[in-house]
């Protein structure tokens, strides 16, 4: 059977098929602690399940509007406005099957082939394949621990190519768990309203941000006066545990978030309806579980990244944001494990997983060779454990 060219210019997801390699060894009967989740480990809040209930009990298993329910796009307006200070109409606003349908939709209704889309790596790992299915180029722009994860501005002033047409920003970012500062996020708009690109902001981890600190690009954009084209991506996924939901949304631009909808109507018709519900109580119900929730990463966080530090020539930063640490190994690839040697973090990894069942990510997937991604959506003594595991690993490293 010959399959269309796009099947094969895209990658799958790597960081599913980890996740599900540990799933098969723990079902295989092995004792496997698992730093590969990309999702909270807490339920979704009661008040949530419970809107979610009643809505199948009164009768909302139907299509929606393609867009999203009218409420919930109403609820989007008073979360954003309530939150991050942003006045939006219903109309801006796209529901999706998660933020990830959005981020989709988005580069199908944006780019195209010939088109050239910047993008700042570590990079998650969805980012180049959606520029890619879209037809136009990803350009990848390095960012290093050192700087925090931010981008050096000369290498995004001197690209002076007509051909880009967009720019991805993703903070706090996934794999980094970075948080860029204001004034960065400020100076790429800058940049990006000067060349003309369209801004696709990822802020699916916004609210999980432990410093203080403004992340949001469309504010940014607005307190500055900036013109910049901003199309905002967020989830209930991350900030609610909601990711088996599946809603996320978009808001900016009417005509783009119209472009969007299109598609998306003609490819899924709209979000589930049941979910749709659940996220109106999720946006404007109580928050408190979002904020206990928050403390408890926190505290998750610190342990981590002290215990990462104290791994022998390990170094990890401290992440502002998100749920996950992402230390630097570089010093243990081109060694050797019982022999055999390590090329990369792929197969460092694989030796945490093989030889101590502890399961976690390779950097290089994400474009950061000698990386590997921990998350710490696990307790804290899941945490010690996993880690006491991987040092005994890597003592026995030459
Ligand atoms: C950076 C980033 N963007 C988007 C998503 C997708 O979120 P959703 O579950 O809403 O599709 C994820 C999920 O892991 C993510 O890490």
């Amino acid at each position: 059977m010959k399959l269309a060219d796009r099947v094969n210019k895209i990658k799958p997801s790597f960081t599913l098929e980890m996740t599900s390699r540990a799933a098969e060894l723990k079902y295989a009967g092995h004792d496997v602690i698992s730093f590969s989740a990309g999702q909270p480990d807490f339920n979704t809040p009661d008040n949530i399940i419970s809107a979610a209930k009643s809505a199948m009990d009164n009768g909302l298993t139907k299509y929606t509007a393609g867009s999203g329910m009218i409420e919930l796009r109403d609820a989007v307006c008073q979360k954003v406005k309530r939150e991050n200070k942003i006045d939006i109409l219903p109309e801006q606003v796209l529901v999706s099957n998660g933020e990830k349908q959005s981020l989709y939709l988005a580069c199908q209704a944006l780019f195209q082939e010939g088109d050239e889309v910047i993008i700042f790596s570590p990079y998650w790992v969805s980012f180049p394949e959606f520029v890619t299915l879209s037809g136009a180029k990803p350009i990848l722009i390095n960012t290093e621990s050192k700087n925090n994860f931010e981008p050096n501005l000369e290498d995004i002033q001197k690209i002076d190519n007509e051909n880009v047409k967009g720019i991805i920003i993703n903070s706090p970012s996934n794999p980094t768990g970075a948080v860029w500062s204001e004034e960065k996020i400020l100076e790429v708009l800058k940049i990006s309203e000067e060349k003309n690109w369209i801004v696709i902001s990822d802020e699916c981890y916004e609210r999980l941000v432990f410093d203080e600190q403004i992340t949001i690009s469309q504010k940014i954009a607005n307190n500055n006066n900036l013109k910049t084209e901003i199309i905002t991506c967020m989830s209930m996924s991350k900030t609610y545990a909601m990711t088996g939901w599946r809603i996320g949304y978009a808001f900016g631009n009417i005509d783009i978030i119209k472009a969007m909808s299109k598609i998306q109507g003609q490819a899924t018709s709209c979000a589930n309806s049941i979910g749709q519900a659940a996220s109106i109580e999720a946006l404007v119900g109580d928050q408190s579980t979002v904020d206990k929730m928050i403390e408890v990463f926190k505290e998750r966080r610190d342990y981590m990244i002290q215990l990462l530090n104290n791994l022998p020539e390990v170094d990890c930063r401290i992440p502002g944001g998100a749920f996950y640490a992402f230390p630097n190994f570089n010093f243990y690839i081109g060694k050797t494990y019982k022999n055999k040697t390590i090329n990369d973090s792929f197969d460092l990894c694989e030796i945490f997983l093989n030889e101590a069942y502890v399961a976690t990510i390779p950097g290089d997937g994400f474009g950061a060779p000698g990386y590997v991604r921990f998350s710490y959506a696990v307790d804290k003594k899941t945490i010690k454990n996993g880690i006491d595991r991987i040092e005994k690993i890597i003592f026995e490293i030459k």
